[in-house]
């Protein structure tokens, strides 16, 4: 079951959007201002704050949801629940606010979201500092219903989507940017040097074919003289007897 959804996991991680739900990446700076990400760096010294959030896109016919619920999956295919947010009045936690699952074990963790009947949404919020170098797969689920009047008056259903989170090799103590301008430099000297070489290459080959073409020319307009000269010579001969 784990590895089906982390199959899934990795299938929509690309397209991230799945049946009118949406998990986002964002990124909180000190001074409360936000910018989405795809991946983060796992830096020990970082002052921001990671946003994960799952958000309900346009679902036609959206009555209320029943519940909504975020979840990691970690890469030792454990499955730990992170938060909830329900529309039933159940005695379960998280009924109409976001509830932070206890036991994650994240110094600072926050639930995120907000209620709405047919626009919830629910996440956490991190400190980036807290962050391992584990990359994890993060998994929401909405359950919901939808008028499908006049086949059958509300079908309840559900749908969920998954996103890989990255985390950056910074966390292997490389320096990824230094790293990546160098093989930038290598790769444009690369190509440079490469089209130096085929172009001298092409030039003297060119030069080569075109002197055996010259000399063949030559050759071939020789034998037409000679072979003209002696047609002419011919004819002459036969005129003369
Ligand atoms: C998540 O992303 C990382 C880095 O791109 C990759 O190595 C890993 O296989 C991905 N996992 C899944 C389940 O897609
Ligand atoms: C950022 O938000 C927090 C909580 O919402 C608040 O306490 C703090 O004053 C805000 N900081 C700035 C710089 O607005
Ligand atoms: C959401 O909650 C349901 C019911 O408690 C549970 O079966 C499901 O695994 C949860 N999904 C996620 C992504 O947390
Ligand atoms: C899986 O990893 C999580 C954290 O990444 C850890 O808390 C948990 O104990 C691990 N489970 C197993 C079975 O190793
Ligand atoms: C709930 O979400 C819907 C759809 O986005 C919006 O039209 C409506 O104003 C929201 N209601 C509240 C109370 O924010
Ligand atoms: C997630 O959605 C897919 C397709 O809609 C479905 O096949 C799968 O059973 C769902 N998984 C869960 C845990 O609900």
């Amino acid at each position: 079951m784990l590895k089906t959804l982390i199959f899934f996991g990795g299938l929509t991680c690309l397209s991230v959007n799945s049946q009118g739900l949406a998990i986002d990446f964002i990124k909180e700076r000190a001074d409360n201002s936000t910018y989405a990400v795809n991946d983060v760096i796992a830096d020990k010294t970082s002052k921001e704050r990671l946003h994960i959030l799952c958000r309900t896109g346009s679902i036609s016919n959206f009555v209320t949801f029943k519940y909504i619920n975020l979840s990691k999956l970690s890469s030792n295919d454990s499955e730990q629940m992170l938060a909830v947010m329900q529309d039933v009045f159940s005695g379960k936690p998280g009924y109409q606010t976001p509830y932070l699952y206890p036991g994650s074990d994240i110094t600072g963790i926050q639930a995120l979201g907000s209620y709405n009947r047919t626009n919830p949404t629910i996440g956490i919020s991190i400190p980036v500092s807290s962050l391992s170098c584990d990359n994890m797969i993060y998994q929401c689920q909405l359950s919901y219903e939808y008028d499908n009047w006049p086949t059958e008056p509300i079908v309840e259903t559900q749908t969920n989507v998954s996103r890989n989170l990255t985390i950056s090799d910074t966390c292997l103590g490389n320096m990824p940017e230094h790293n990546d301008y160098g093989k930038l430099v290598a790769l444009i000297t690369g190509v440079v040097v490469c089209t130096i070489l085929v172009a001298a290459l092409v030039t003297v080959l060119i030069r080569k074919r075109w002197n055996t073409l010259s000399n063949e020319q030559t050759n071939l307009r020789d034998n037409d003289t000679t072979l003209a000269l002696a047609s002419d010579f011919i004819d002459s001969s036969d005129k003369s007897v």
